[in-house]
């Protein structure tokens, strides 16, 4: 095995799905273009009409069904196997991070944080009864088979706080020390806990690399930033980091 890292952090969001076809959210092409969030994307527009949330939920998972992991995805995994200790957290709710392999390697589920949830996961909207099956999701507004009320998708919406335990395993991470390089790759980090967690893992000794294409909210703050898609990083990025990695902890 080449050099190691010892602690790498990762961030992501829609940008690093969108070589694997999936719009991203505020971008030309992006859901919050085409639709308005606040009727497809909140609490509120679900009791109001939970069918029509249904259905674009539907169309979601259909056409991440129909997609595959890029590059970006995998180099990510190749990067988690050169690392002692590595955490990525994802604003996205498709599956591509947990399906994509390196060397038939894929990321163990611990080393994944969906922080905003997982779109093929489904939870009462009354009762604590969850489930990851969408097959048995069926009708138009699916219901609990405990309690009848409606079942959701286990996401985070608009309005919507995010999961406590969630959140706590980013803090555990974060808590055991200073990463080497902090990635933040594919966002326009609206969220302030994104900018707080990528700022929190570098710390005082870590380096700050944003991968996106467009400036950021986060840019000012990177010791890095890479102008390019996600996806053109992939076959260079790791040796880059692990070479890195070699020559700070030689000097
Ligand atoms: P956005 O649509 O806000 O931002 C996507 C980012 O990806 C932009 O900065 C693009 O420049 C960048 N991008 C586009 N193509 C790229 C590529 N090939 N490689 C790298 N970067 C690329 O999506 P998010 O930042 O993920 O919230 O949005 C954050 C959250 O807001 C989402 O999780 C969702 C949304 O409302 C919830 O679902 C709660």
């Amino acid at each position: 095995m080449a050099g190691r890292l010892n602690r790498v952090l990762v961030l992501t969001g829609s940008g690093i799905s969108a070589e694997s076809g999936i719009p991203t959210f505020r971008g030309p092409e992006g859901y919050w273009r085409n639709f308005d969030p606040t009727k497809l994307a909140t609490e509120a527009a679900f009791v109001r009409d939970p069918a029509t949330v249904w259905e674009w939920y539907r169309e979601r998972r259909e056409r991440i069904a129909h997609s595959s992991p890029n590059a970006a995805h995998v180099a990510l995994v190749e990067l988690a196997a050169a690392a002692n200790e590595f955490l990525l957290v994802t604003q996205n709710v498709d599956d591509l991070h947990g399906r994509a392999e390196w060397n038939g390697r894929r990321l163990d589920p611990a080393q994944i944080v969906q922080i905003h949830g997982d779109i093929f996961a489904t939870r009462c909207s009354n009762c604590d009864f969850r489930r990851r099956n969408p097959a048995e999701d069926v009708g138009a507004v699916p219901k609990c088979p405990v309690c009848s009320a409606s079942l959701r998708p286990d996401v985070v919406w608009f309005d919507e706080e995010l999961d406590p335990a969630r959140v706590r395993g980013v803090q555990i991470f974060l808590e055991k020390g200073d990463c080497d390089f902090v990635l933040v790759i594919g966002t326009t980090a609206v969220f302030s806990y994104i900018t707080e967690w990528a700022l929190a893992g570098r710390g005082a000794n870590g380096r700050l690399i944003e991968i996106n294409p467009d400036e950021t909210a986060l840019s000012p703050l990177a010791d890095e930033r890479m102008r390019v898609p996600a996806g053109t990083i992939a076959g260079t990025l790791v040796e880059k980091l692990v070479d890195r990695g070699l020559k700070s902890e030689a000097c």
